[in-house]
């Protein structure tokens, strides 16, 4: 992988056998390890999803991923972060083939309707002071024929390209684009990725369902706004959403 880094000579990479999970990895020896820094492993034994769910993490079926970054703007600057990765994902899966791969509100990678790749970040810190924040992602790459467990419909590249995936050129393909995508995002913030995130939303114009707690919203899925809230138009016209206890469901 380091090899085909664009910049090999910092790979600040590690790639494990097992490991619980790697956000994990990553959390717990954060505050020695540089920008960038990447643990990759086969399996997890604990791999988490969001809302406090278990991420399936069989061994070499998939690519299970951190990336370790500190802030020093501290929260406020972090607003948005889930769409940019999102869109990263996204750029490195095209560039790799899968040119039909969309985002669905906040940050979940889809291709003809199933979940390709899941995004969990996890951040520590304070409002205003500087924060750490542990990137997470989860990509199906080859996996076994029935994942029982998987309560949701799923895919996985080597079903989309019909053909063994190079891992290793994968994972680079994904560091160097997520390193390029975060300094773009320190410096310019969400701006300059909404519109490619709009470009590869699943749910741009199509019924939608908002489920918030007990309370179930319905509308037409109109994309983000400059803050990267999820925009919803109702029959009371449109509406702006953001938060992380928030599903978004086809209406
Ligand atoms: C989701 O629920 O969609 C997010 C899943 C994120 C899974 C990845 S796998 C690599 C990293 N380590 C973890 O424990 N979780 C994330």
């Amino acid at each position: 992988i380091a090899a085909q880094l664009s910049n090999p000579g910092n790979a600040n990479l590690i790639v494990l056998n097992v490991i619980d999970s790697t956000n994990q990895y990553i959390k717990e020896h954060q505050t020695e390890l540089p920008n960038g820094f990447v643990c990759l492993a086969e399996a997890q034994t604990a791999g988490r999803g969001r809302h406090g769910r278990k991420w399936v993490s069989p061994y070499g079926a998939s690519m299970y991923l951190s990336m370790h970054w500190t802030f020093a703007l501290g929260y406020q600057a972090l607003n948005g972060l889930s769409l940019v990765i999102g869109v990263a994902v996204v750029e490195a899966l095209k560039k790799l083939g899968i040119v039909e791969a969309q985002v669905k509100w906040p940050n979940d990678i889809y291709v003809q309707g199933k979940k390709l790749a899941g995004i969990l970040i996890e951040v520590e810190g304070q409002m205003g002071a500087t924060c750490q924040c542990v990137i997470g992602i989860g990509l199906n790459v080859a996996l076994p024929t029935s994942v029982t467990q998987i309560d949701q419909p799923y895919t996985d590249m080597q079903s989309i390209l019909e053909q063994d995936i190079d891992r290793n050129r994968f994972a680079a393909t994904l560091i160097n684009e997520l390193h390029t995508t975060m300094e773009v995002f320190e410096k310019s913030g969400l701006q300059p990725f909404i519109a490619p995130w709009q470009a590869a939303d699943v749910y741009a114009n199509k019924a939608i369902k908002l489920i918030i707690g007990q309370k179930t919203i319905e509308g037409i899925g109109r994309g983000i706004d400059n803050s990267g809230a999820l925009l919803i138009e109702t029959a009371e016209g449109v509406r702006a959403y953001q938060g992380g206890e928030i599903s978004v469901r086809p209406g």
